[in-house]
């Protein structure tokens, strides 16, 4: 069921997700299409369950099978192997480090993984993107016959309502910066109220240089 609606007809006091649950009248959960323009478009989607769940370290060879897809190494370039993976991962899997990380799941099969950490613990990164105060977030759809299908669309709109903005109080924008290049990944967050910023250089493991879009999103007005 699709649910479409004009900025206009959002209530001051309330955000775009707010909006939309008042408009589905009940019937849920309701997700987003593509709020990129006006009108706002939403979904209740009858087909899917989307969930997500803690990463473990059994999820491992998931993720190095993710990590090295086509469609995924192109934009994903470090901590390949499976050692990699667990040296990268392994301290925040066990709390001992602040980035969560979690494994994605539609229709009960783990499709991909996502992220998310205050960017304020990553003093070397706030300076590049100068956001210091958001909420930094990455994504992976690592399943290739699950890409571009909108699934990326919603699993991005349930992890960031649903986990991110409850878990930081107070947090008032969301923040990812794929490559400038990475247009599949710029459109989703664009479908998902995201506006894009500074373009800046992040250094990469490999010792590469790639420039990158910095994309917020405004919690109070999309998501809260
Ligand atoms: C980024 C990612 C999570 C998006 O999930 P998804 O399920 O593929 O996204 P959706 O299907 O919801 O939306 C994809 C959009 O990009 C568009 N798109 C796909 N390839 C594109 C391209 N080469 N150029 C421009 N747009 C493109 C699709 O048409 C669709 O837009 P539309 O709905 O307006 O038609 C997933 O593609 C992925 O994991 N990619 C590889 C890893 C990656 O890039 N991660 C992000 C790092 S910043």
């Amino acid at each position: 069921m699709l649910i479409e609606f004009t900025r206009a007809e959002v209530r001051e006091d309330e955000s775009w997700a707010r909006a939309a649950d008042r408009l589905a009248g009940g019937r849920g959960p309701v997700l987003a299409v593509d709020l990129s323009s006006d009108p706002l478009r939403f979904q209740v989607d009858e087909e899917h369950t989307f969930a997500l769940r803690p990463m473990t370290e059994g999820d491992f060879g998931a993720l190095e099978r993710w990590i090295n897809a086509p469609h995924v190494a192109t934009w994903w370039d470090e901590n390949r192997s499976v050692a990699q993976i667990a040296d990268y991962y392994g301290p925040g899997i066990r709390g001992e480090d602040r980035v969560r990380y979690w494994v994605w799941e539609v229709n009960g099969r783990s499709v991909g993984f996502c992220q998310d950490y205050r960017i304020s613990d990553h003093p070397e990164f706030a300076l590049l993107c100068g956001r210091p105060d958001a909420i930094g977030f990455d994504y992976v759809i690592g399943e290739a016959a699950h890409v571009d299908r909108g699934l990326g669309t919603s699993l991005l709109w349930v992890f960031l309502r649903d986990f991110v903005v409850p878990a930081y109080d107070g947090a008032t924008e969301l923040f990812a910066a794929p490559d400038h290049r990475n247009t599949r990944s710029l459109r989703v967050l664009a479908k998902l109220g995201a506006t894009e910023g500074m373009w800046f250089d992040e250094p990469q493991g490999d010792g590469r240089v790639d420039t990158v879009v910095g994309c917020s999103i405004d919690v109070r007005r999309v998501l809260a």
